[in-house]
């Protein structure tokens, strides 16, 4: 048993989010969880809304809304999202919270004690036309390293690079097109190469990433220049230092209070949990804990080494030394787990040509572990990946409803109609032992991917157990042995395949929360087999003004094993689990879209 940190990317609350963004952080965060503490870990999961930076003051500005009002919305928005797909938070806050800004400032403070934070004079961009300062990302461009003509002032989409907007080759304004005007203005940065030494040891004693994300954080490595880290903003972390602090022109730039929220978060559950050092089991280095971070590869730079950086200067670990902050030192990630794209029916989603489909209408047609089932199966794990409408309720169908749900729903009608209650188990066969063992080693086999992030493999290997199922099933044709003197081998061939249903909805549990539950209950089980978040109103623990939050009990429900199923325990004719799609689906779908 260890300490597990599952540190899960923090969806922006300038809008709500669709499928794609929970394809690459959401579900693959919650089975990893979800299975970790069924074999027995201490997972701390955390994550929030992300809340400052130009996208919601931008977004804020076009709604005539204060910034605030509209991070309200969409962390509201967000937060009940999350929880219909059953995303098994221990934290999901928001980087509004007072206790996230004095983090934030700590850790500021700290780095900048050590020497790593340095003030410089830069140019920025203003609008001509508004005298206003014109953001990084809403300047566009000719990317200056691989000419990509719409590069933005932060960074280019195409090959990956951080830029600088002055960078760019004939910049222009997003929101008028003017030509900004440049202009001197001071700003903090971070000493980046001052961890490069570090942060290469630190990578090549990763193991287990997947092998793009080490080769492109790697590449990093080999030009890192001094980084901006405060931005000309009034809607953000104010700047900790003597001169800076009043000022409300300059602010903490976005990704940097952002990274920072995932040891905020861990100290404010820890706060509500009435241990408030709890959160150090995660974050002392030296100790059981590991951490992995869930994101989409266009979070990997700020993950493998923008927050290492933070961390290692925090803790006096860069080039310049130094001492650990007033939290300690601290913990570097064990492994960035990053997944690619997803696509929506061959293009990019885009809110604004409505090529979407947003979590909330998601949820209000379909089931929520029918999205998960998509994502795990058929998600973007290491390739990029399209969503279609035709896939998705082809899976639905043949593989959701007809291989388990079928599964489920004749094996206990079978038992519940014959004997009404789980039936003895015989003398077995072969085959029944052959059945029985091939359910057993998918906790090994199931375990394993899901522990080095292959979930696509594992989901498929779970489904082999419910194949061979139904291939025994068909083979031992119990329905044929209602004659008297027959009825105990039915018996004994309806236990076993109960048996395989429990195991593999077990195995199916991490992927499939929500069905799992049904299918326990199925079986005659009680209780909580599959824990859920909840939506709890909470306090400001430091005299802000109150929010939503996501939490739960996880310590309660399966464990990651095969349970003997009791003869005897009473069983009732099932409702179907799982829902048909009509093909008909598809057509009213993609005529939702836009073209
Ligand atoms: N808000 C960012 C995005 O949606 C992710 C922030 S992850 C964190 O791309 F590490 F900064 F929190
Ligand atoms: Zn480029």
């Amino acid at each position: 048993m260890s300490h597990v940190l599952a540190a899960v990317a923090w969806p922006y609350a300038n809008g709500p989010r669709h499928i794609g963004h929970v394809s690459g952080f959401g579900v693959p965060s919650d089975v990893f969880s979800r299975y970790m503490r069924m074999s027995g870990h201490d997972v701390l999961m955390v994550s929030g809304t992300d809340e400052h930076g130009t996208p919601i003051q931008v977004q804020a500005d076009a709604d005539g809304v204060t910034p605030r009002e509209l991070a309200d919305r969409y962390n509201r928005v967000i937060v009940e999202d999350l929880h219909g797909l059953g995303l098994s938070y221990d934290l999901f806050t928001r980087t509004t919270t007072r206790n996230h800004y004095a983090v934030v400032q700590d850790v500021f403070a700290g780095l900048h004690a050590n020497g790593y934070i340095v003030a410089k004079t830069t140019l920025g961009a203003i609008s001509p036309s508004t005298g206003r300062t014109l953001p990084d990302r809403y300047i566009e461009g000719t990317c200056p390293i691989c000419r990509y003509e719409s590069a933005r002032g932060d960074q280019c989409d195409n090959c990956g690079n951080q830029l600088d907007p002055e960078q760019l080759i004939d910049p222009k304004s997003r929101i008028n097109g003017e030509t900004p005007k440049f202009v001197e203005t001071e700003h903090f940065f971070l000493d980046l190469p001052a961890f490069a030494e570090a942060l290469g040891k630190w990578l090549d004693t990763r193991e287990g990433w997947r092998p793009n994300v080490l080769k492109f954080s790697r590449n990093l490595l080999d030009d890192l220049q001094p980084r901006a880290i405060t931005r000309d903003l009034e809607w953000g972390v104010p700047i900790p230092l003597d001169d800076w602090r009043d000022r409300n022109d300059k602010r903490i730039y976005v990704w940097f209070d952002a990274v920072i929220g995932y040891l905020s978060a861990s100290i404010e559950w820890a706060r509500r949990s009435g241990d408030p050092e709890a959160w150090r089991k995660w974050w002392t280095p030296g100790g059981d804990s590991r951490g992995y971070y869930f994101m989409g590869k266009d979070n990997i730079v700020f993950h493998s080494v923008i927050w290492p950086s933070l961390l290692l200067g925090y803790s006096g670990e860069g080039d310049k030394g130094g001492n650990p902050g007033s939290l300690g030192a601290l913990d570097l990630p064990t492994e960035v787990v990053s997944s690619e794209y997803l696509t929506m029916e061959g293009r990019k989603f885009s809110s604004s040509r409505k090529v979407v489909i947003y979590v909330r209408d998601f949820l209000e047609r379909y089931d929520a572990d029918a999205l998960r089932y998509f994502i795990a199966a058929a998600g973007p794990e290491s390739n990029d990946t399209d969503f279609t409408w035709s896939e998705f309720v082809r899976r639905n169908n043949d593989e959701l409803v007809a291989g388990w749900g079928n599964l489920v729903n004749r094996s206990i009608s079978m038992a519940a109609k014959n004997f009404g209650v789980i039936p003895e188990a015989g003398e077995l066969t072969d085959d029944d032992r052959a059945l029985l063992d091939v359910a057993r080693t998918g906790f090994a086999t199931v375990g394993d991917l899901i522990g080095k992030h292959r979930q696509k493999a594992a989901i498929g290997e779970a489904m082999r157990v419910v194949a061979e199922a139904n291939k025994y099933l068909s083979e031992q044709a119990p329905w044929k042995l209602k004659d008297e003197a027959s009825k105990p081998r039915m018996g004994t061939i309806l236990h076993v395949v109960l048996q395989v249903v429990s195991d593999a909805n077990t195995l199916l549990t991490p992927f499939l929360p929500h069905s799992a539950q049904q299918v326990h209950e199925l079986l005659g089980g009680t209780g909580v087999h599959a824990s859920m978040p909840s939506i709890v109103d909470v306090d400001d623990l430091d005299g802000g003004p109150g929010y939503p939050v996501l939490t739960g009990d996880y310590t309660v429900g399966a464990r990651w094993e095969s349970v003997p199923l009791v003869a005897g325990t009473a069983l009732a004719a099932p409702k179907p689990v799982f829902r048909k799609l009509d093909p008909s689906v598809v057509e009213e779908e993609l005529e939702r879209l836009g073209s």
